[in-house]
């Protein structure tokens, strides 16, 4: 028997820097796709895995992320008034219980490995998830329930992977896999950011990841790495000396959010979703790439 998941972990301390000046003000990962933010589909996909507490590693200006999972009583109460009871089921769906969230803050932006550290009290000695709110994944069964399962069998450190050209292997942590199996791959080995022409594959980690509580350790005498950050990756390597990791190619589309373009596909595929706003949005899609390729001489 492996032992349960019941955390997950939310790095969100970043500037958002790609995004100014819409994040001048605004956490990115309030930033909404469809009429949803960010962060709440990583949420969203963490708690249809079974996750039961959330744990935001937050830094300053990012006071929103807290409220939008707290009760806003007043708003509740006119929606009633207003009969808007639609709106309002969907809010209290999206509630998280009580006690279920915490909220701690990355106090410098020294890297991925150090928010996750900064974690570590709250996460304490039990396996957890990490989901990074940059990668939104689309699929009818969440990335994270797809490596659960394997987790149930497998155990140890699970890490979700994805297929890139190979001109973007400099972007990300690529791995090393060996024995292909039924539902996982083997990761013989990681590295962070490697320089173009040298990623081991063009499998990445594409930001969900279930940890055992061993990684701390490796973190808290993590030295900087890649970009002169304290990487997660970094610590992998060395926990993978003690203890095995398996990598789940996940089956759905990925948008990395992180990115302007991948942003903006991510709000058209999940609008695409939407009965309501569907046959609009798909017509005007339409009319806008014919315009484009009219201009620019593309044949259909
Ligand atoms: C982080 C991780 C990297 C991973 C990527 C996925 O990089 O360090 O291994 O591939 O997320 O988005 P970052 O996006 O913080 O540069």
């Amino acid at each position: 028997m492996v032992k349960p998941i019941r955390k997950a972990v939310f790095p969100v301390a970043g500037l958002g820097t790609r995004f100014l000046p819409a994040t001048k003000a605004m956490p990115k990962e309030m930033l909404t796709i469809v009429d949803r933010p960010v962060i709440q589909y990583v949420v969203d996909e963490a708690k249809a895995a079974g996750v039961e507490h959330f744990i935001f590693v937050t830094g300053r200006n990012k006071g929103v992320i807290e409220d939008h999972f707290d009760i806003q009583v007043e708003l509740e109460h006119t929606l009633e008034q207003r009969g808007k009871l639609d709106t309002l089921g969907i809010l209290r769906r999206d509630m998280p219980k009580a006690g279920h969230t915490s909220f701690t803050r990355q106090q410098q932006p020294m890297g991925l490995g150090h928010a996750v550290l900064c974690a570590q009290e709250l996460v304490g000695d039990e396996p957890f998830a990490l989901l990074l709110p940059d990668m939104i994944m689309k699929a009818p069964r969440g990335c994270l329930s797809q490596m659960m399962e394997v987790y149930q069998q497998r155990g140890g450190n699970i890490v979700a992977l994805e297929e890139v050209p190979e001109k973007d292997t400099h972007k990300y942590g690529v791995v090393q896999t060996g024995e292909v199996r039924e539902t996982d791959y083997e990761i013989l080995g990681m590295i962070e950011k490697p320089a173009q022409g040298h990623a081991p594959s063009n499998l990445i980690l594409s930001g969900r990841y279930i940890l055992q509580p061993e990684i701390f350790k490796y973190l808290a005498s993590q030295p900087p790495g890649a970009g002169n950050e304290i990487q997660l990756t970094d610590a992998m390597i060395q926990l993978k000396n003690d203890q095995d990791f398996s990598g789940v190619k996940f089956t759905g589309q990925t948008f990395d959010c992180g990115s302007k373009s991948g942003f903006l596909m991510a709000n058209v595929a999940f609008g695409m979703e939407r009965g309501d706003i569907a046959p609009n949005v798909a017509d005007t899609i339409r009319e806008i790439v014919q315009n484009y390729d009219d201009r620019n001489g593309i044949e259909a």
